[in-house]
């Protein structure tokens, strides 16, 4: 979900269609806004995309200086116009955006009911509307205190009153919140993302803070209401007005296929050393004692970050003999792991935000380990609750289903199991193989891309199929993980990865001449078994898709289709042969007529458990 709020000197409502279009990503099944003007409030709210919204405040305007705004990722209740933010108290005077989950909120809600208020909604957050209004006594900022003292569960929130006009409240427990200062008034919004062009500083809360801004000053305070420090940021280094933008492409996704060779280049740029053979991270905050220390490594993750994270494990045991599990970061938060205290986490997130992986980051910390973060949101939540940790520096990242940021992560992962590897036993020939082989791999992803038009015809021939496979070994299992998942996420085809040999335990009862087998099979150790088990899904009449080296003819002897892709040593392969699959993904979705950028159900950011 996102929240946008803004009190100044212009009016608000096309800047909260602004911020909720660049939101949208976050969450897109409704979207609502309450503006100001005088002790009146004027609630819009649709069920559906921002467009949706945008039609309505066209055609019945909300006028006012003042507002707040949501965009919605369901949690309680489906997505409809009553569930749609924000949600009023009963008397009309308080309105309320929410984004996290009110764990408690159904007793909450008898309560209420029991004392005679009338819902209009199904959702939790409109249970936090009630409870501030029945705090309320003038002072919104002490109610939304007093009623957050009786809510289990989290919140980034924005409050309004129709009694203090140009006043919006905000709190946070869980789920972001950052106010921008701009030059014509302040604003309030749940990704710093949402204010480039609006706000050139921005101020983060912190987790139980409050704050209040109005035109003229903003103020954050603890839960007793002290007023906090916090520090001013400056973000115009990091947010570019209009880089979210599509350009030329028709997708974001599309868009961010194509960034890679430069998203890969500005991961490594500045970090490959020459004179020393290795790999120098500028935030890593490990002592040479703590460095020297570590003997196994916790990667926690979701989604494709995950698949990320299961690339990590294989380069980091190759180059730096380090043993490295890897945990869904939903999985982790409520195990008990026996960690011994020589382990490091290292949490993988585009975002920085997702709530599974910052809840687990904060496990791992609180039983003492170092944690690092590799991370693409700069300033995010994760970024800076880490002891340490590498940003990937490949710009916003707007399509749901993530891809620059795959491939990035996969960088940046194989240049911390360089520098891990050259700390212990990785001699400076090897370690300068590796940089020189690194260097060559954004050339190797723009030829990658070459593979566009032939994958086209193939997207065309298997469009219509309801069932994929999906097949590598190795370092190309996670790849495989991942291409099916892409395929899932923005095409909704059910799609399995699996390891290539295991398949034959199970998955391979599926195969019939309707579920093609999408093999990553570029030369390398296992390629022999590899075709071994691509001649097993032929002998049962299933198609074969091969993402194979340049070349390679052995591949087409077996193969119904192939899409070649540049050689690259093994530990480099995730990277190249998850371009092809990407586009493949998009192809099929894109004559499906999916909605690539916005999948149904899906959000960008996950901020809820
Ligand atoms: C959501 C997105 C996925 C993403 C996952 C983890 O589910 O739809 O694309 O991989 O969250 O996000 P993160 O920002 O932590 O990498």
């Amino acid at each position: 979900c996102g929240i946008i709020g803004f009190t100044g000197q212009r009016e608000a409502s096309p800047i909260l269609l602004e911020g909720l279009r660049r939101l949208e990503y976050r969450g897109y099944d409704s979207a609502g806004m309450v503006t100001g003007t005088g002790s009146s409030l004027h609630l819009r709210k649709k069920a559906g995309r921002i467009a949706e919204l945008t039609k309505a405040v066209h055609t019945a305007p909300a006028p006012g200086t003042f507002g707040i705004s949501h965009t919605r990722w369901a949690t309680h209740g489906g997505a409809t116009d009553q569930n749609a933010h924000p949600h009023f108290d009963a008397t009309g005077t308080v309105a309320v955006v929410h984004n996290g989950v009110i764990e408690n909120y159904l007793s909450l809600k008898h309560k209420l009911q029991a004392e005679g208020v009338t819902f209009h909604s199904d959702t939790d957050t409109e249970v936090l509307a009630h409870l501030i209004g029945r705090c309320y006594q003038g002072d919104l900022m002490d109610a939304v205190k007093q009623a957050l003292g009786q809510v289990k569960g989290t919140y980034g929130l924005a409050a309004v009153s129709k009694t203090e006009p140009g006043v919006i409240v905000g709190a946070r427990l869980g789920s972001p919140l950052v106010i921008g200062i701009g030059e014509d008034g302040h604003y309030l919004a749940s990704d710093a993302n949402a204010l480039a062009g609006f706000a050139d500083k921005v101020v983060y809360l912190n987790d139980r803070q409050i704050c209040q801004i109005d035109q003229d000053a903003w103020v954050i305070r603890n839960q007793d209401l002290d007023t906090v420090d916090a520090a001013v940021q400056d973000i115009r280094h990091f947010l570019g007005e209009g880089e979210s933008d599509k350009g030329d492409y028709p997708h974001h996704m599309l868009k961010e296929i194509y960034e890679q060779p430069e998203t890969v280049a500005n991961a490594m740029r500045g970090r490959l050393d020459d004179s020393d053979s290795t790999a120098h991270f500028g935030g890593l905050n490990l002592t040479a004692k703590q460095l020297r220390n570590i003997d196994r490594v916790v990667m926690t993750a979701c989604g494709t970050s995950y698949h990320a994270g299961l690339v990590g494990e294989y380069l980091f045991e190759e180059l730096a003999r380090l043993p490295v599990e890897v945990e869904y970061a939903s999985e982790f938060r409520y195990r008990n792991p026996p960690m011994d205290p020589r382990t490091i986490l290292v949490a993988i997130t585009q975002s920085g935000e997702t709530a599974d992986t910052l809840a687990a980051m904060r496990e791992g910390k609180r039983m003492g380990h170092p944690a690092l973060a590799i991370c693409n949101a700069v300033g995010s939540t994760i970024a800076r609750e880490a002891d340490g940790g590498v940003y990937l520096h490949a710009g916003p990242e707007i399509g749901v289903a993530s891809t620059k940021a795959f491939t990035s992560q996969s960088t940046v992962l194989t240049m911390l199991a360089l520098y891990f590897g050259r700390t212990r036993h990785l001699s400076s020939l090897q370690g300068q193989r590796i940089i020189d082989e690194l260097r060559a791999l954004p050339d190797a992803i723009r030829k990658a891309l070459g593979c566009h038009e032939q994958v086209k015809k193939i997207a065309n021939r298997y469009a219509e199929c309801n069932n994929f496979l999906y097949l590598g070994r190795q370092y190309l299992y996670p790849v495989a993980l991942e291409g099916a998942l892409k395929l899932k996420e923005i095409s909704y085809i059910h799609a399995e990865g699996y390891p290539a040999a295991e398949m034959k335990h199970g998955p391979i009862a599926l195969v019939d001449p309707h579920t093609p087998s999408v093999f990553l099979v570029p030369r390398g150790n296992v390629f022999d078994k590899v075709m071994s088990n691509m001649q097993e899904i032929k002998a049962r009449r299933g198609p074969v898709i091969a993402v194979c080296s340049e070349g390679d003819r052995e591949v087409a002897t077996v193969a119904d289709d192939m899409i070649t892709v540049p050689d690259v040593p093994e530990y480099l392969q995730p990277i190249v042969t998850a371009i092809p699959l990407q586009l493949l993904a998009y192809e099929i979705a894109v004559l499906r007529g999916c909605d690539v950028d916005k999948p149904r159900n899906l959000a960008k950011s996950v901020t809820v458990e």
